[in-house]
């Protein structure tokens, strides 16, 4: 169980400011470094018990102040797949360096630290040829899953040079409330959503065949839980997916299906240089097995409350969807 003091870098990002939600009532306080390159300081929650620092996670000095204060850190901040094809040294420099450095502080600077939880990808799997892909299988084509995956070689050092306590999780393709449109990074679902509430097309980059494995925030929240609260989880790696395929055109029915909106065209248009994965699923038994981590939430469960989060947040802004 978390207590304590924590550090989420990237904490104003999708999933990061869904954990800081999560964890705010277990934890003492919470340091939050991001940079708002992509994430947005609305999205952090306002509480006594956090500190924000708007800071970019290269930064020696900043880490150097706030790590002997944490006893867990979550590290999520990145540079994100689409970014890192058109600027591979800001790759590097956020997810390969900033990885790097942030282990290497955690071990200068944390004298009782709980849990280091790496947040890596399944990008690392690239296109590829094992269905449901294990944790055993790496196929690294694009420069963020080269960065990404070089992270977790470095989380095994520390772990076996210095006994850090890492863990790492590879998420599948995250959606659900807080995964904000305005991000123009953001992933498919939110997309989806977006362009619907726009009276926009829909926009599938390819023929729409390929699938993903979509896995629902809640689900991969309780994946950190567990990650960061359980012995079993020290130096492991850890798939977090559904094992469900769905192809990216079934996505954009079921989001029009759920929607109640019929009349808005899908629009096809050519892959771009991302878009290398014909294939992902992946087999998420080893973290059931050994941390009883469970998929609670259908696609279509998940959509739904995705659907609601996304009415909700508009209410503000005057928008009906009924309209
Ligand atoms: N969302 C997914 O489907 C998914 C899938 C696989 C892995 N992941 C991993 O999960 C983590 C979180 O993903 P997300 O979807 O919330 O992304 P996100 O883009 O919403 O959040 C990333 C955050 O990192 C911040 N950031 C970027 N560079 C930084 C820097 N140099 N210093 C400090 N902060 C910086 C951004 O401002 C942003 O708030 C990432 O590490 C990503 O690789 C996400």
């Amino acid at each position: 169980m978390i207590s304590g003091n924590v550090l989420v870098t990237g904490g104003a990002g999708f999933i990061g400011s869904q954990l800081i939600r999560k964890i705010l009532p277990l934890s003492s306080h919470i340091y939050v470094i991001d940079d708002l390159s992509t994430g947005q300081r609305e999205a952090i929650p306002s509480s006594q018990k956090i500190t924000f620092i708007e800071e970019s996670i290269t930064n020696k000095k900043v880490l150097r102040s706030i790590l002997p204060r944490v006893e867990y850190i979550f590290h999520l901040a990145c540079s994100n797949l689409l970014k890192s094809v058109e600027d591979l040294d800001g790759d590097f420099k956020t997810n390969l360096y900033g990885g790097y450095l942030l282990l290497q502080s955690a071990h200068t600077y944390c004298w009782d630290l709980k849990r280091f939880v790496y947040a890596s990808t399944c990008s690392i799997y690239g296109n590829a040829s094992v269905f449901p892909t294990p944790e055993n299988y790496y196929k690294i084509r694009l420069p963020y899953a080269a960065s990404k995956f070089s992270v977790e070689h470095y989380c095994h050092v520390y772990y076996r040079l210095y006994q850090l306590p890492v863990t790492v999780l590879r998420l599948s393709n995250i959606f659900g409330p807080g995964q904000s449109p305005t991000n123009p990074y953001c992933g498919v679902v939110a997309k989806f959503f977006e362009a619907v509430k726009g009276k926009e097309p829909l926009i599938i980059y390819g023929n729409g065949q390929q699938t993903r494995d979509f896995t629902f925030i809640e689900d991969a929240l309780q994946a950190f839980l567990l990650a960061a609260g359980r012995e079993e989880s020290i130096g492991q790696v850890y798939n977090v997916g559904t094992g469900r395929e769905t192809t990216v055109s079934e996505l954009a029915k079921e989001i029009k299906r759920i929607t109640g909106v019929t009349e808005e065209a899908i629009r096809y248009k050519p892959k771009r240089l991302v878009d290398i994965v014909e294939r992902r699923t992946i087999d998420a038994k080893k973290i059931q097995k050994e941390l009883q981590w469970k998929v609670n939430h259908s696609l279509s469960e998940g959509l739904k409350k995705t659907f609601q989060w996304f009415k909700g947040e508009r209410i503000n802004e005057s928008f009906s969807w009924d309209s």
